[in-house]
């Protein structure tokens, strides 16, 4: 089968599109026939981060496709975990959910035992032919999306429903600020909280992703360089923010503290634009604000987020497709962050 894997040096000079054996789905688990992938900032921090001398890897957390081979004991392994409203039969048409490990909804994932582990690395992922993953780790395909945008749901959609709702308590009504619209979660974030009812306001710096934000609910854009922490406590009349929705990391993080109301919550799980951040403790405490750590999610999150996705009829913003075969230009075009929302890999018709 084609596959786009990482092998040799580190960054994006190690991938490369390559030729491997059809994976067989051992015991719990199936092989699923893809149709389309989608790329995660994820995939460029793996082959940034890989040394040479480790194993090759097929990359991509993110697919969707048809179930074409089942491993021993899936009918059992799958009845144990009905909690996730698994469905494994021959032919369904599914979307897979990318954490592997990660069953019941808690403020952390369980220990001891968690491997914390995302399918893509360290082990083979999505950008194939074929992926073989935990019969558990798959949903029906929502009907009302196209494969692309089927395959760009899982990731951004079980990171950002566990940001908002498990861990951020959205409700309607709140202000939510979600900085760097650009990010496929960041869309995908936005998407969610209007679904809820909720009211939103978007950072970026680009003026033509701000006019994109408005035009998918978006109550109130500000360019990322501007004081817009100020400007959204006005905007709330001198209240601020319910919820925040950091993603960006070094860049917002001041006026992401800065723009929330007393009491108000930041959840935090990306840092793209760097990692340290000075913090005043002061500020913290003495207006009550909570900083919440997390990632992806449960499998009974992905199963919520599914269902909250099928009901409210949500489709996931794609930017651009690129064929299997151009799976190396595809990693960087989403390295060079022009995209506003998700770039999708287009593997079979
Ligand atoms: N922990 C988890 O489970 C988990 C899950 C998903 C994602 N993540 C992390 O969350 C982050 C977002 O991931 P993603 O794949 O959705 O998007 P992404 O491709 O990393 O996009 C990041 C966005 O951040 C903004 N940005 C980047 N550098 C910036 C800077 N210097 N100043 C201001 N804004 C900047 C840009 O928005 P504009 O172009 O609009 O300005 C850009 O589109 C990544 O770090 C990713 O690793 C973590």
């Amino acid at each position: 089968m084609r596959c786009i894997i990482h092998d040799g040096e580190a960054g994006l000079g190690g991938v490369k599109l390559a030729e491997r054996d059809v994976p067989e789905p051992g015991a719990g688990e199936l092989r699923v026939k893809l149709r389309a992938a989608a790329l995660n900032h994820r995939d460029i921090w793996t082959v940034l981060g890989r040394t040479p001398d480790e194993p090759a890897v097929i990359l991509g957390s993110d697919g969707a496709g048809v179930i074409d081979a089942l491993g021993p004991r899936v009918e059992a392994r799958v009845e144990a975990r009905v909690e996730a409203k698994v469905e494994a039969k021959l032919g369904q048409e599914v979307v897979i959910n990318p954490g592997l490990g990660w069953l019941c909804k808690n403020d952390a994932p369980p220990e001891p035992g968690y491997p914390g582990l995302v399918l893509g690395y360290p082990d083979d992922g999505t950008l194939a032919e074929y992926v073989v993953i935990p019969a558990g780790n798959v949903a029906p395909k929502p009907r009302h999306l196209s494969w692309e945008e089927a395959a760009a749901l899982p990731l951004v959609g079980l990171t950002t429903y566990r940001a908002l709702f498990t861990m951020g308590g959205l409700k309607a009504g709140d202000w939510v600020v979600i900085p760097g619209i650009g990010a496929g979660t960041s869309i995908q974030a936005l998407i969610f909280a209007k679904a809820m009812g909720a009211r939103v306001a978007a950072t970026s710096r680009s003026p033509e992703k701000l006019e994109k934000a408005k035009g998918f609910g978006a109550d109130a854009v500000f360019p990322s360089d501007s004081a817009w922490a100020d400007r959204l406590r006005e905007l709330t009349g001198g209240l601020g923010a319910d919820l925040v929705i950091e993603s960006v990391g070094k860049a917002t993080w001041d006026q992401s503290l800065a723009c929330l109301r007393l009491g108000g919550r930041l959840v935090v799980f990306g840092s793209t634009s760097g990692d340290l951040v000075e913090l005043d403790l002061v500020s913290v405490f003495i207006r009550w604000i909570s900083i919440i750590g997390t990632t992806m999610g449960s499998a009974e999150e992905f199963a919520e987020m599914m269902a909250f996705s099928n009901a409210h009829g949500i489709r996931p913003v794609v930017d651009r497709v690129f064929p299997l075969e151009e799976g190396v230009e595809a990693l960087r075009y989403l390295d060079g962050a022009t995209q506003f929302g998700k770039v999708v890999v287009k593997i079979a018709d």
